[in-house]
């Protein structure tokens, strides 16, 4: 992320692996070419598709030119696709077998030749988490993340970064073994969406709300991920995570730390990242008693979303029959530090929900004072600052008016920002950002490890409290509502709602 205006990138080698997978497909190449389209990518670039297995270099650009086909966003422009396909190359590569990592070094150096992209590499990894550790360990060893005469070695890792503390903290351990922290970009998409990094600029590029982001005037900050589609094929990977692993630490936590964070000295990646990491730092860790008493954890059932019949979560393909698994999880937290304190966090995410919906909702303190007091005025509501993150995006700010006429009444109005209406989208995946900043070296998109281990550390305590419970207090939700009521009761408890979803 930079104020400068973008130039193509460094010479360098893209080498992808997990090429014949579904994140490849879906997101990684698409994003390359729209990057291409952009005219981003440097004339000296080269894309390695690496497999464990055999694949075929001419079936491989087969298959990465199909998939542009299924999923750029606009129509693409054939040109572009078939420069960008022509600079794809196969090799195999097998962690098991050291050996083919260094017949991939040598096919780099090939490259490099070839291509003039003077060892410049950028391994991607779009390949399962147990392949993490395993393929950077063989990288390593077959000297591929040294960075010799000025050359570029970094390693982008996908998520899930660990599916608890212990595990982050290990695979954290395990990346540094071999790399350094800068060579490591540790990918959250969320930050490539362009609404989540204008958090950023919304709070720090203008005057008018620093001032009152903070506890004298906020009362409560709501955050909401809700998802329409359901687990699909994706059973044993999403009964063995949750809700709360697949969102929380992750998604969840880079909206919450960017409202939440203080301001960054400078706009680099180490300042910004810090002050993040600060943020979820002061999350409160909870007691056990804690955890239970401020969290909901549901599971879908039957209903119908859409024209689509959903069946119980349990009865879902590769779903054990007894699973406690949440599909929807919604958390109270609280922020200890002089900023926070007293502020609650609300959180909830969920699956097979009645409408595809993600903002952030900053909801301020009434008047301390209000002339309308003893005056029955139904329609008198707090004002609301939301950030809308999908599938609109933009910004509302929500205040009560006097509805015209000779009676006294109150209709809540809206001042409404919607990025359609003034700037020109481009089409985007949401890597292409993320890319471009690895190429460029800027990890400001990217999680640093103590934001990463800051994140596990504030809900641990809540797994372990449910894994604990087993199904006591596990609550149901019908597929196609906007969730569990005890979610509802969450806040009510506080004299506080939930901001519609329906
Ligand atoms: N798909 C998504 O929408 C999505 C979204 C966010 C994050 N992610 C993350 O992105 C990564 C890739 O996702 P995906 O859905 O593309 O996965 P995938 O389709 O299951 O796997 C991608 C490829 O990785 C290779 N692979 C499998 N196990 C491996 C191992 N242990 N070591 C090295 N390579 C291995 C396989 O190719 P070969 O057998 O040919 O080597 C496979 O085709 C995962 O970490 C996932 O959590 C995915």
């Amino acid at each position: 992320m930079s104020l400068m205006p973008a130039r193509p990138a460094p010479p360098i080698v893209f080498v992808l692996f997990g090429a014949n997978g579904d994140l490849t497909a879906r997101l990684v190449f698409p994003a390359l070419y729209n990057l291409a389209a952009q005219k981003l990518l440097p004339e000296s670039f080269a894309v390695v598709a690496v497999t464990r297995v055999e694949y075929g270099e001419k079936k491989m650009r087969d298959h990465l030119r199909e998939s542009l086909g299924k999923y750029c966003n606009e129509k693409c422009d054939l040109a572009v696709v078939e420069d960008l396909v022509s600079r794809v190359s196969v090799a195999v590569a097998d962690a098991s077998e050291p050996k083919s990592f260094e017949t991939l070094g040598a096919h780099l150096k090939e490259i490099d030749a070839k291509h003039g992209t003077k060892g410049n590499r950028i391994f991607y990894l779009a390949i399962p988490p147990a392949g993490f550790a395993p393929t950077v360990k063989a990288l390593g060893a077959a000297g591929l993340t040294r960075q010799t005469n000025g050359a570029i070695a970094r390693v982008i890792v996908e998520k899930p970064f660990g599916h608890d503390l212990d595990s982050a903290m290990k695979l954290n351990a395990e990346l540094r073994e071999v790399l350094d922290e800068d060579q490591i970009f540790r990918i959250d998409h969320y930050l490539g969406k362009e609404t989540v990094q204008n958090i950023l600029m919304l709070r720090f590029a203008n005057g008018l709300f620093e001032p009152i982001w903070k506890r004298e005037h906020i009362d409560h900050v709501q955050i909401t991920v809700a998802e329409t589609v359901t687990i699909g094929r994706r059973g044993a990977f999403y009964d063995a995570t949750g809700a709360l692993r697949d969102m929380v630490p992750n998604h969840l936590f880079q909206l919450l730390s960017l409202v939440a964070m203080e301001p960054p000295a400078r706009l680099n990646a180490d300042s910004v990242r810090s002050e993040k990491a600060r943020a979820l730092d002061a999350i409160r860790i909870v007691t056990p008693q804690e955890a239970l008493r401020d969290s909901v954890r549901a599971q879908y059932v039957a209903g119908r979303i859409g024209d689509e019949v959903v069946s119980d979560y349990r009865l879902e393909k590769d779903v054990a029959p007894n699973s406690t698994t949440e599909t929807f999880a919604a958390l109270k937290l609280s922020i200890d530090n002089w900023r926070w304190a007293g502020v609650p966090f609300y959180l909830r995410t969920g699956k097979g929900l009645a409408r595809r919906h993600t903002e952030v909702a900053i909801k301020f303190r009434e008047a301390p004072i209000s002339m309308f007091r003893g005056i029955d005025l139904d329609g008198l509501r707090s004002n609301y600052l939301v950030l809308q993150i999908a599938p609109d995006e933009g910004i509302t700010l929500q205040f009560n008016a006097k509805t015209p006429g000779p009676n006294l009444s109150i209709a809540r109005v809206a001042m409404d920002f919607r990025y359609a209406d003034f700037f020109e989208t481009q089409p985007a995946s949401g890597y292409e950002t993320l890319l471009y900043d690895c190429m460029t070296g800027d990890g400001l998109l990217y999680q640093r490890a103590d934001g990463v281990e800051a994140g596990w550390r504030a809900v641990e305590p809540f797994l372990k409290a449910w894994r604990d419970a087993g199904d006591q207090g596990l609550a149901l939700y019908r597929a196609g509502s906007s969730g569990p009521a005890e979610a509802d009761a969450l806040l009510a408890r506080d004299g506080r709602r939930w901001r519609q979803v329906v």
